[in-house]
């Protein structure tokens, strides 16, 4: 394989190897976190140690910073593939684009890493990390190059693995509120329920396009195909 097939695999390899090991961790703390909750609020004695709710938070915000980083490899690698093809032919990317680009690339993280910063009593300050966190990785996902699938959405890697990376961020930015209230529990258990589904989703989306994409050596010959007609050479 070569060195672009390579840079190419390490979303994939890292979300196989690093990311979906995690959801595993964190789903099950999850799950011993409630029926642990739900033994001792009915006064009965619980097996589960009380551990599990702080082993939950602590790997759920590894989970965050995994699934942006993991977002962020995903549609870097098509952003700059798409710069340097463009750069062989006469209509290269603007250089004050690519300059956008990369401090766009700075900026997400760097709310990211702010909004880890941003201790409980500040609402106002994790409300707005949050909110350009998500800012940034929309933005970065619509540059060109970043595969959208656009044409039947119904059934996209790009915006389902999007969102799942939202609630994410919507985890960690409503941490505090979780323990504090009733309803803010509810609302975090119902959002990751559903980026739970998404996650399974990208892993089935993302294998059929793992599936989809040919090794360099290949591409002549499979981008030359007809998609629409699933007709090749002829
Ligand atoms: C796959 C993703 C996740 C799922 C399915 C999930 C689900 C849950 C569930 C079922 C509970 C127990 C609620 C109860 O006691 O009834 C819980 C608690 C909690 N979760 Fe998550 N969660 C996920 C990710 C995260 C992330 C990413 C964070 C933070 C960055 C987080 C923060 C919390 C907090 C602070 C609590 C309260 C813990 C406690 O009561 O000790 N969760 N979650
Ligand atoms: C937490 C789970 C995941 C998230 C949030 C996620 C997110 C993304 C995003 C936003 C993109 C860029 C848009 C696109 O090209 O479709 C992408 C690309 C891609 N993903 Fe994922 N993904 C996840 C898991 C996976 C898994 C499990 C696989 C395969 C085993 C996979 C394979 C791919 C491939 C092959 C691409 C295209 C990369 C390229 O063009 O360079 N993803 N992913």
């Amino acid at each position: 394989m070569s060195i672009n097939d390579w840079l190419r695999l390490m979303h994939p390899i890292l979300a196989v190897s690093v990311v979906f090991p995690l959801i595993g961790i964190v789903s099950y703390f999850a799950l011993q976190t409630r029926q642990r909750r739900l033994a001792v609020q009915a006064k009965e004695k619980s097996k589960i140690p009380p551990v599990v709710g702080k082993e939950h938070v602590n790997l759920g915000k590894w989970l965050t910073g995994a699934v942006v980083g993991l977002t962020l490899v995903g549609v870097g690698h098509p952003i700059f593939k798409n710069i340097v093809k463009q750069a062989a032919t006469d209509s290269p990317v603007p250089a004050g684009k690519v300059i956008f680009i990369v401090f766009m690339f700075l900026f997400t993280i760097g709310s990211l890493v702010c909004l880890y910063r941003a201790t409980a009593p500040q609402k106002l300050w994790r409300g707005l990390f949050a909110a350009l966190t998500t800012a940034g990785l929309w933005i970065l996902g619509s540059q060109d190059g970043v595969f959208r699938r656009t044409y039947e959405w119904q059934v996209s890697h790009y915006y389902y693995g999007m969102v799942a990376a939202t609630l994410m961020v919507i985890s960690l930015a409503i941490l505090p509120e979780i323990y504090r209230s009733k309803t803010w529990r509810k609302v975090h258990i119902a959002l990751n329920c559903i980026a739970l589904l998404l996650f399974i989703v990208q892993g089935i989306t993302g294998t059929r396009d793992l599936l989809e994409i040919p090794l360099s050596w290949q591409e002549p010959f499979v981008f030359g195909c007809d998609f629409a007609n699933k007709t090749c050479g002829g």
